[in-house]
């Protein structure tokens, strides 16, 4: 494993990595288990992608642990996601701080438990003095509620007469953005096969290359990061330039 690392470290490491953590369900029912079982191991797996990532150097990981949409499922899997998210965060609080990692939050805090926004927010104000790499939940996030919260916003700035609409540009959504303070993601991640992006970061992974395993969120393992990140690594981003243009700067 060293000599992978230190083989991706040599190039160019994404600064900014999201991950549609997919395929918990289908994972546990091929054991023949419940749905939960498969979220349980997905936890081991959340520890395993944030101690990759944070040797490699990476600065911002963003993981989808929870949906909008996830709400409609029913109430039993809910709340058993709600509570492992919060206990492994709890848990893991201190190896996040010997490990100089920093936990953030986006999403609807509003429909959040509120045991769960307070203990979320205990560890956020406990990690904030790590410099290393910013570990993102999100957590009751959609990209439309994200874009609905950021219009709202914007309108009643122009009605409070403090901001011109002339003077929207895209900085302005972006400053609006749970995003706000995180660049975009460099790299997608999909576990679990499907090809979509589930509501997830749609504004801002606009430029981001996106990489898609059939292998189960509980089956993702270090090495199959360092995969995805050798991937990205043999990618040419031109960001709407011809490969000639790019080549040249
Ligand atoms: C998708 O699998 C996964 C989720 C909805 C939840 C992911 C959450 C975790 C792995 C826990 C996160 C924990 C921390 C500490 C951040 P699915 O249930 O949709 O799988 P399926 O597509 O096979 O049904």
């Amino acid at each position: 494993m060293e000599t992978i690392i230190s083989g991706l470290k040599s190039g160019n490491i994404p600064c900014h990595v999201a991950i549609i953590m997919d395929g918990n369900g289908r994972w546990a029912q091929r054991q023949g288990l419940e749905r939960s079982a498969g979220h349980v191991r997905g936890v081991d797996t959340v520890r395993q992608i944030t101690e990759i990532a944070s040797q490699l150097g990476v600065g911002y990981l963003t993981l989808y642990a929870f949906s909008t949409e996830n709400w409609n499922r029913p109430q039993k899997e809910v709340d058993i996601l709600m509570d492992l998210i919060v206990t492994a965060i709890e848990r893991e609080t201190p190896d996040l701080i010997k490990n100089n990692v920093r936990l953030a939050l986006i999403g609807d805090t509003s429909r959040m438990p509120g045991f769960a926004v307070e203990r979320l927010n205990r560890c956020i104000q406990d990690t904030s003095g790590s410099t290393g790499l910013t570990l993102c939940l999100a957590i009751s996030y959609s990209s439309r509620w994200e874009l609905t919260e950021a219009v709202r916003q914007i309108a009643s700035e122009v009605r409070e007469g403090t901001l011109n609409p002339d003077q929207i540009h895209a900085e302005t959504i972006i400053a609006h953005l749970a995003t706000r303070n995180m660049p975009d993601p460099d790299l997608l991640i999909r576990t679990g096969g499907d090809m979509r992006v589930s509501n997830f970061l749609l504004w801002q992974i606009a430029y981001s290359e996106i990489y898609v395993t059939d292998t189960f969120w509980p089956d993702f393992s270090q090495l199959d990061f360092c995969n995805a990140v050798a991937h990205f690594q043999k990618r040419e981003r031109r960001f709407g330039l011809t490969g000639e243009q790019v080549r040249k700067s």
